[in-house]
């Protein structure tokens, strides 16, 4: 088998390269783009470089990049935000429908939609409730993306993955989209099998994280209608529900979901298995002081507070969270605020063997990614977190990639 050659978009540190060149040498990154909007500064295309070279790396707002710049590419891969995807008609009629501006799945889709050669496959990643947002049109966001990619002639397999279901030391919920176009080699394979035995036994997401047999609720199989307008102005409106399950499989806009469970039984990676030895950890990770405010905002609380800006009062309630973390589970999920030594409900603190507390290093957060020891070493810990908070498991995009290989291989 020849090289597979990718694009990797909103590269962040790299999760997609390190997982696909963890899968098999022959994944070939042959471009890649990062670039942060929010800071001048541009640590993580920094980080990409010193690590992977700059050759054939981008460093520009993706909306700036003419498509003709991108190589041809058999794998475009990318983590993208999820924001709101409904389209319009453009003023000038002559450009057909438009998204927002800055929404970056158009700016995939541009990509898709104006290369010459469009990429036999994809793999894109975002947050869960993709499948679930807005909240005024459940579903509608990725039944606009389904339809797209379906009209620019993509099959599309999608799973919500926990990595820690499948033994990844962290827990967290990613939506993965898995796209086949009708020149890939595997397309033809499709074509012999029913959506619902793609979703749940033969497709690359459904053997590289298998489901158990007659384990499976909500089966139903629907059809998206209408153009990109019609499907932003109609879809699901007055409904309570997604029709999205965490599993689905789309060919020519019909589309199987159901909900499935994980089936594993192997090796389980937890919290405490990744912690560096309390010696090797410097002493600015250890909570000194502002005990009490740790374990208020960890613990459960009702009571008023004040909005001041809209000057009312209102009732705040949450639930309490295990604190410290528990060593003996794989962690909660990073968040990009993870950083720091201000005491926040989300950050992680253990218990070391000595009783003290601690927050995490940047070390571990990237081994809760699954990626190499100091990855990201040369930035401040603050950017180090958020870059962790911002990535993926690269576990789990390895062991896609290995599933993508053995498709490509029967
Ligand atoms: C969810 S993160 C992806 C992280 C990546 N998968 C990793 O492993 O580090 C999205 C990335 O898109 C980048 N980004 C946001 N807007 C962008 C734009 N307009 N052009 C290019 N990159 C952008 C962000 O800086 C961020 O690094």
């Amino acid at each position: 088998m020849e090289k597979i050659k990718v694009a990797e978009l909103f590269a962040g540190v790299g999760g997609f390269r390190i997982g696909l060149s963890n899968a098999s040498k022959k994944f070939d990154v042959v471009w890649s783009n990062q670039w942060e909007p929010s800071t001048k500064g541009q640590e993580a295309s920094e980080v990409y470089i010193k690590r992977f070279g700059e050759k054939n790396h981008s460093n520009v707002d993706i909306a700036k990049v003419p498509v003709e710049e991108i190589p041809e590419h058999n794998l475009l891969v990318g983590g993208f935000p999820c924001q709101d995807y409904s389209v319009a008609k453009s003023l000038s009629q002559s450009k057909g429908i438009t998204g927002k501006k800055g929404v970056l799945w158009w700016e995939i889709h541009r990509i898709l939609k104006d290369i010459n050669h469009r990429p036999e496959f994809i793999l894109l990643e975002n947050v869960d409730r993709l499948l679930s947002s807005p909240a005024s049109q459940r579903g509608r966001d990725f039944a606009i993306i389904l339809a797209s990619l379906s009209d620019l002639g993509y099959a599309i397999e999608w799973r919500i993955i926990n990595a820690a279901d499948y033994g990844f030391p962290q827990r967290r919920r990613r939506v993965f989209i898995m796209g086949y176009h009708k020149d890939s080699p595997i397309y033809n394979k499709i074509k012999k099998y029913s959506l619902k035995e793609w979703a749940l036994n033969q497709g690359i997401l459904a053997r590289g994280f298998k489901i158990p047999k007659n384990k499976i609720s909500f089966p139903n199989i629907l059809k998206i209608e209408g153009n990109l307008i019609e499907i932003s102005n109609n879809f699901n409106k007055n409904e309570t529900f997604s029709p999205f399950q965490n599993c689905g499989f789309m060919l020519n806009r019909e589309f199987f979901t159901a909900k499935v469970f994980p089936d594993y039984n192997g090796k389980i990676t937890n919290l405490g298995d990744i912690l560096l030895p309390e010696k090797h950890v410097p002493e600015e990770f250890f909570v000194n002081g502002e005990y009490e405010k740790w374990e208020y905002l960890k613990g459960a609380k009702s009571e008023k507070r004040y909005n001041k800006s809209r000057d009312f009062y209102y009732n705040y309630a949450e639930g309490s969270m295990v604190f410290p973390d528990p060593l003996d589970k794989p962690s909660r999920t990073i968040v990009t605020g993870e950083g720091g030594s201000t005491p926040s409900r989300f950050k992680h603190v253990v218990k070391t063997e000595n009783g003290r507390w601690r927050r995490l290093t940047p070390l571990e957060l990237e081994r809760l990614n699954m990626f190499p020891d100091n990855h990201t070493e040369g930035c401040t810990d603050i950017k180090r977190a958020f870059f962790m908070g911002n990535a993926l498991v690269t576990g789990v995009v390895k062991q896609i990639g290995e599933s993508l290989i053995n498709q490509l291989k029967d």
